[in-house]
């Protein structure tokens, strides 16, 4: 039987600040809890709410760690009481409420999911926040079906490139905005069947235009600010708006009117702050619907960069820049 150590390194907000203030350090072993298991990390994913954690304005939720990461693979290094269906050594990929930038990390067994046929484990790494929560987003909350039409904004992001490919894979007509020509190229590569430029090209005409007025069903916005107007303008009859962030700003006004006339529904979820058993139902869904899709390499989680988890600093300011089109990843253990 393998001793695992009692501590291990993991990385550290130091302070609310820059991407400096990332610290390795020595923290104790986290110890998995009946019905978690413990995961020797190989691969931590970067998301953007771990900035947003860093600069203060997303606190972990309450008994939840304090060091940042939001996702990791690796494999099972202990098990808590009550779990089942996993032996030590088996790879995984897991959803955490954060942890996941460090050698080990605590996750519960219903957030936890088999790593893919064929992906490594710095592909996996990169799954579970973006696919649970446009699973939860797009298709639980937005009911977005074949033959619809979905919009996602920042289609180069980790949320967009994992929306363009769902949402192209469950046979919508996929819309997209991003920053530049090479972005929009990427986002077309993906599945998307228009990416707008939304530096050169406004995306209420060139929707309007390539739906004949009509809109879209479902959209995704990550912008917020004055995007909501123009998203409820572009919004079909009957469509569905889902916020899961706010770049430029959470506070609009709006016209109810045209809410009304149009019977939209406006929406949104963090994933965070939900139970075990809310994140066990989406992975639940994950493995029935998505998952066979990623074994067949119909859909494929896009990596953009990776970096040691000691320069997590370097993996911040990349992110910062947006330069990046897909994900950015830690390599911790071996990976
Ligand atoms: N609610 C939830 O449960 C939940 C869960 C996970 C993530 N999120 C949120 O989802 C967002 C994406 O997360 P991520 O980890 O995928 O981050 P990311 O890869 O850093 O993506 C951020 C994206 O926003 C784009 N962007 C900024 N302003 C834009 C604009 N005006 N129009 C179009 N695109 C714009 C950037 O692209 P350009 O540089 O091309 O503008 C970039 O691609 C974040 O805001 C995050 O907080 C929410």
């Amino acid at each position: 039987m393998t001793v695992l150590p009692s501590t291990m390194t993991a990385i550290e907000i130091a302070r609310v600040g820059g991407p400096e203030v990332l610290t390795p350090a020595r923290r104790p072993m986290p110890q998995p809890q009946a019905g978690e298991i413990l995961i020797k990390v190989a691969a931590a994913g970067v998301n953007r709410p771990d900035i947003l954690q860093r600069t203060g304005g997303y606190a972990p939720p309450p008994g939840a760690s304090d060091i940042p990461g939001l996702e990791v693979a690796g494999t099972v290094a202990a098990l808590g009481t009550g779990v089942s269906g996993w032996k030590l050594g088996d790879a995984v990929c897991a959803l955490v409420a954060g942890g996941g930038y460090a050698e080990y990390c605590a996750a519960p067994a219903p957030q936890c999911l088999r790593v893919p046929k064929g992906l490594d484990l710095i592909q996996a790494a990169g799954l579970p926040e973006t696919f649970f929560t446009v699973w939860t987003n797009v298709f639980d909350r937005g009911r977005l079906k074949a033959g619809e039409s979905f919009l996602v904004h920042g289609g180069s992001s980790g949320i967009g490139t994992t929306a363009i490919q769902l949402a192209h894979a469950f046979g919508a007509r996929v819309f997209t905005t991003a920053g530049s020509a090479e972005k929009c190229a990427a986002c077309r590569a993906l599945g998307a069947d228009l990416a707008i430029d939304y530096r050169t090209e406004d995306f209420v005409a060139a929707i309007g235009g390539a739906t004949e007025g009509r809109g879209v069903d479902v959209i995704l916005d990550m912008v917020g600010g004055e995007y909501v107007k123009r998203n409820l303008k572009i919004l079909a009859v009957e469509g569905r708006l889902v916020q899961i962030a706010f770049l430029q700003g959470s506070t609009v006004e709006l016209n109810l009117a045209q809410l009304m006339v149009k019977r939209q529904t406006l929406t949104g979820s963090t994933l965070r702050p939900r139970s075990v058993a809310e994140k066990g139902a989406i992975a639940d869904s994950l493995k029935e619907k998505v998952w066979p899709l990623l074994d067949s390499g119909r859909i494929k989680p896009l990596v953009h960069a990776t970096f040691p988890l000691a320069d997590a600093a370097g993996a911040h300011r990349l992110m910062e820049t947006s330069a990046h089109i897909g994900k950015i990843v830690l390599k911790v253990n071996d990976a």
